[in-house]
């Protein structure tokens, strides 16, 4: 299973990418509006230059901001032209009308993660459709009274018993133990705010184990 970075901040992003975890990384507009404003475009490539630097070109995900199925795919293109970046995923949300988009990204060779995703109709279709990656919102699922562990098990379950190489992204993320349980759950990913990547390094134990040896060797050596 694989940690993307849910982020849009070059910071966060840096520290992930300089502890050679992040498999990826995944933006929506949220996240950039939670950034100074600035350029979109100009912010994105900011992102990819800064993976670039770390030698890995990761998958990034960037979401159209646009309503407009004709105006989703005509954004898609204008960044997959403006970005150049060949691991760039575009971010479609789910949805009827939706599904043409993601069907023509995938025409034209182009990555797409569905996002947005509640349910396992929704991401069967979304996969059937061609998207090489669902987002399940755990939380938000969560939020409808769903069990979304079970969403994630289910999802997982099917698209491996049907054969389908879609990966399966959780994203949604609110506490610690979400990433754990979608872990077990089987997703393929799980995207994670920067504010539990320390907290998933750290135990009690681990640091009261350090400062023992540390303490018992001084005493030792007499330094
Ligand atoms: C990831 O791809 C999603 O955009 C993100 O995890 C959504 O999280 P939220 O439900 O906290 O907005």
């Amino acid at each position: 299973m694989k940690i993307f970075v849910d982020s849009a901040n070059l910071a966060e992003i840096e520290e992930a990418l300089a502890r050679g975890f992040a498999a990826g990384i995944t933006t929506n507009p949220s996240l950039l509006a939670r950034e100074e404003r600035t350029d979109f475009t100009e912010h994105i490539h900011r992102i990819i230059a800064l993976v670039r630097r770390y030698g890995r070109e990761i998958p990034l995900s960037v979401e159209v901001f646009v309503e407009d199925p004709a105006e989703m795919l005509d954004q898609a293109l204008k960044f997959v032209a403006a970005f150049r970046y060949p691991a760039l995923s575009v971010k479609v949300p789910v949805g009827w009308d939706e599904l043409r988009v993601i069907a023509e990204l995938r025409r034209r060779d182009i990555l797409v993660n569905c996002t947005c995703c509640m349910s396992l109709n929704q991401a069967y279709m979304a996969a059937l459709a061609g998207a090489n990656y669902v987002s399940l919102f755990y939380n938000r699922i969560r939020d409808t009274g769903y069990d979304a562990r079970a969403v994630v098990a289910e999802t997982v379950r099917v698209f491996r018993q049907g054969g389908i190489s879609t990966e399966v992204i959780v994203g949604s993320i609110r506490h610690l133990q979400d990433v754990n349980e979608a872990m077990v759950a089987g997703a393929d990913i799980v995207t994670v705010p920067s504010k539990f990547f320390r907290p998933m390094t750290e135990h009690a134990k681990t640091t009261e184990a350090v400062q023992q040896f540390l303490a018992e060797f001084r005493r030792w050596s007499g330094r």
